[in-house]
């Protein structure tokens, strides 16, 4: 998968190459591409934004910037992802279905954001989706567009050591995780389940659907509520 980020802080998307980014970049299942917009500008003050038509305060980022940047960076091939808080919400179905693209071009705004005109104009040759990480306003695209990002690529194969790992995630059966546990068996008077050490799997997985429900209807009983909310009985025996 190839991914380019075009953003005015190229040294925000650094962390992208620590930890198991790092090695899939080293190892070649991705490849990074970080662009400055600053590069596009053609005056001296490098300038990538001006005031607001029809007024209101901050500042909109120049199409005749963004436009040629995009030109350059985006072929008709890529997805275009524009993180914003107006976007349609991000969720693990959203990097399910990222994972299997060849190509994201992630276009990351500051400011009030970007001229509406710049995602008019890439619309009429790439896939452009505006997408929001939460009901919450970040400073720009940056952190947004780093989040996505992991989430999409821990799905590729072979970026995680175990593919158990996310096939067994929150979300990926509509449910939150319920908790984990590891030794010693007593910690500060807290015990592990007994259930956890009993060895009988399939009492096992049912503990476990049990209590990702019932953390799912403590805390997001909106997960339940929707049309393909995962039925209530418990799983078939794992083996
Ligand atoms: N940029 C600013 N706020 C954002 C949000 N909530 N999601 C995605 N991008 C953003």
């Amino acid at each position: 998968m190839r991914l380019d980020i075009v953003t005015i802080f190229p040294e925000y998307l650094v962390p992208l190459r620590v930890a198991l980014l790092g090695k899939a970049i080293e190892n070649g299942r991705i490849s990074v591409d970080v662009h400055d917009l600053r590069d596009w500008t053609r005056d001296v003050h490098r300038s990538v934004d001006d005031s607001p038509y029809g007024g209101g305060p901050g500042m909109v980022m120049r199409p005749d910037v963004w436009g040629p940047c995009l030109d350059d960076v985006c072929p008709d091939e890529a997805t275009l992802v524009v993180p914003s808080p107006a976007g349609v919400p991000f969720t693990q179905a959203t990097a399910q279905r990222w994972s299997r693209l060849d190509h994201l071009v992630f276009a990351c705004g500051r400011y009030e954001g970007i001229d509406q005109r710049v995602f008019d104009d890439a619309a009429r040759r790439v896939r452009v989706e505006e997408v929001s990480l939460g009901d919450f306003v970040l400073i720009g695209g940056e952190v947004a567009a780093m989040a996505m990002i992991e989430a999409t690529v821990r799905l590729l194969d072979g970026v995680l050591g175990n593919p158990r790992s996310h096939q067994e995630d929150s979300f990926s059966d509509g449910l939150l995780e319920g908790p984990s546990y590891t030794r010693p068996i007593t910690w500060r008077d807290l015990s592990v389940p007994d259930v956890l050490r009993s060895g009988d799997h399939a009492k096992i997985a049912r503990w476990r659907h049990e209590q990702g429900l019932e953390r799912t209807r403590e805390r997001r009983p909106d997960l339940l509520d929707r049309p393909d909310a995962p039925a209530s009985s418990a799983p078939a025996d794992p083996d």
